[in-house]
């Protein structure tokens, strides 16, 4: 047993960014997790090695579609799932590896095991109890379950299965066009399966400016990708490591079946709090099973905080973590905040297609008058060299004061380009700002100018 400051349940962005700032504010900190590894879902069965999945894949696709082009000539490369796998699993063990070192260099105490929280101002792992002043609980979210679809992890898999599949499906099946589906589904595309998104809704991601959804699902459709939208999956059926997927289109009410040799279900996220003790405990939760918390991330219990997917908001790594830093801070006696409103959202398909702030949609139920600024990658010189000319810069500023509202990205390097535009909207940058300043040339970047010259007087290249 020992005494803490601050006891941090589990270790994923948001608590392990969050042990880290609370020991380098001087506070004594723990952090609980019961996996092997530190890092949470987004490190070990997540972000990273996704990531790793479609880097590999995107590579196998830029040789076997633009590699003659260039003149770079020979036999194309096949795939090794079996060293794929490999790869990945080096990537995620050089990550988590990474987080054990930060730990150690910052002093954070890794308690092995499961935490539950017997009463505030206590945290049980294993047969010992310690004590904390203060508790952040961060422990995540796990996949939301459909009715009627039953996952067994093998041909009926969440994203933590589909990292693992032990071999390339011939025919994939996706449930949900959101991120997850999006991303994977894009993965087993260019490894070479016939993948078909089953989609509730009428447009992919949805929450997404519609613009970019349109373009983004026709890019995904040249690519291979089949789309069923509008379908509402009734359940799926297995049998002999084949399956069986029954939806049915809303707008007939017609029944259909898919067959597959894998089933991706991708339709969301919910929080992870079992175990915790938390209804013992008389913490507030909502419908949704998300923890309440203030403007300052404490629970209705004194000294008991919780940040990132178990409470309300986006369910991203990088919003978990900006809440733990900021959590940390009020611990500290600090003034720990968080620009909910300028939170980009990253898919890391190819082209990427990246966010933040209001969409046209928003804008208009909003009645706010606003201002596009578009830019198409066709005009950008270094994408047509690096054949990424498709998609487009789209930056909504406010009619009279020319303030960046929001801003879409479908292209090359969207999920680094949106961040130029993410520091100017936390500067309150109208797009005049971003237009008058000198950007590299040959750069994808220039797209984000033009984007913004758009909103004045006009882009050069258009
Ligand atoms: P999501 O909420 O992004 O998308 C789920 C989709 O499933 C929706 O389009 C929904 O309409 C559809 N759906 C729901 N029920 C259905 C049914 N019965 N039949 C057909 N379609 C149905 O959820 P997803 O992709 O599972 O991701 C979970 C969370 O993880 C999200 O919050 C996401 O932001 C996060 N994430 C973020 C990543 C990133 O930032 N790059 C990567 C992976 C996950």
């Amino acid at each position: 047993m020992a005494n803490y400051d601050v006891i941090i349940i589990g270790s994923g962005p948001g608590g392990y960014v969050s042990a880290i700032r609370c020991a380098q504010l001087g506070l004594k900190t723990a952090c609980v997790e019961g996996r092997d590894t530190l890092g949470g879902t987004c490190l070990n069965v997540g972000c990273i090695p996704s990531k790793a999945l479609l880097h590999a894949s995107h590579m196998l696709h830029e040789a076997e579609h633009n590699f003659a082009a260039m003149g770079l000539k020979g036999k194309s490369p096949s795939v090794d799932w079996k060293q794929m796998l490999t790869y990945k699993a080096d990537t995620i063990g050089q990550n988590t590896k990474g987080i054990e070192f930060l730990f150690k260099k910052n002093k954070v105490d890794w308690l092995k095991g499961w935490a539950s929280i017997p009463e505030a101002g206590k945290v049980k792992v294993g047969d010992e109890v310690h004590e904390a002043k203060n508790i952040i609980i961060a422990s995540g979210s796990e996949p939301a379950s459909l009715p009627g679809v039953e996952v067994d992890e093998k041909t009926v898999v969440t994203s933590t299965g589909a990292l693992e599949l032990n071999k390339i499906p011939k025919k994939l099946v996706v449930i949900g066009a959101g991120v997850i589906g999006l991303e994977l589904g894009s993965v087993y595309s260019r490894l070479g399966s016939d993948v078909t998104v089953v989609e509730f809704m009428d447009a992919v991601t949805p929450g997404m400016d519609a613009e970019v959804q349109r373009t983004f699902q026709k890019l995904l459709t040249k690519q291979g990708l089949t789309f069923v939208m509008g379908a509402a999956v009734q359940k799926t059926e297995t049998a002999k490591g084949k399956a069986k997927v029954h939806y049915k289109l809303r707008k007939d009410d017609s029944e259909h079946v898919l067959e597959a040799d894998a089933v991706l279900v991708a339709t969301g996220r919910k929080p992870f709090t079992d175990g915790l003790g938390l209804d013992a405990l008389g913490l507030e939760i909502s419908k949704r099973g998300q923890i309440k918390v203030g403007a300052d991330w404490q629970t209705n219990i004194k000294g008991i905080y919780a940040i990132g997917d178990v409470i309300d908001g986006p369910m991203l790594a990088h919003k978990a973590e900006d809440e733990g830093m900021a959590a940390a801070e009020q611990i500290a006696g600090k003034h720990g905040h968080v620009n909910y409103s300028v939170i980009p959202g990253v898919i890391y398909t190819h082209p990427e297609v990246a966010n933040v702030g209001e969409t046209e949609e928003t804008l208009k139920e909003a009645g706010r008058a606003y201002k596009v600024g578009k830019f198409s990658f066709m005009g950008n010189g270094r994408a047509k060299a690096n054949f990424a000319g498709d998609g487009f810069v789209k930056i909504l500023a406010d009619k009279d004061s020319d303030r960046i509202l929001g801003a879409h990205i479908v292209g090359p390097a969207a999920g680094d380009l949106i961040h130029e535009i993410c520091v100017a909207m936390e500067f309150g940058a109208s797009a005049e700002d971003l237009a008058m300043t000198c950007h590299a040339h040959p750069t994808y970047s220039e797209a984000v100018r033009e984007a913004a010259l758009a909103c004045g007087s006009g882009a050069i290249h258009a």
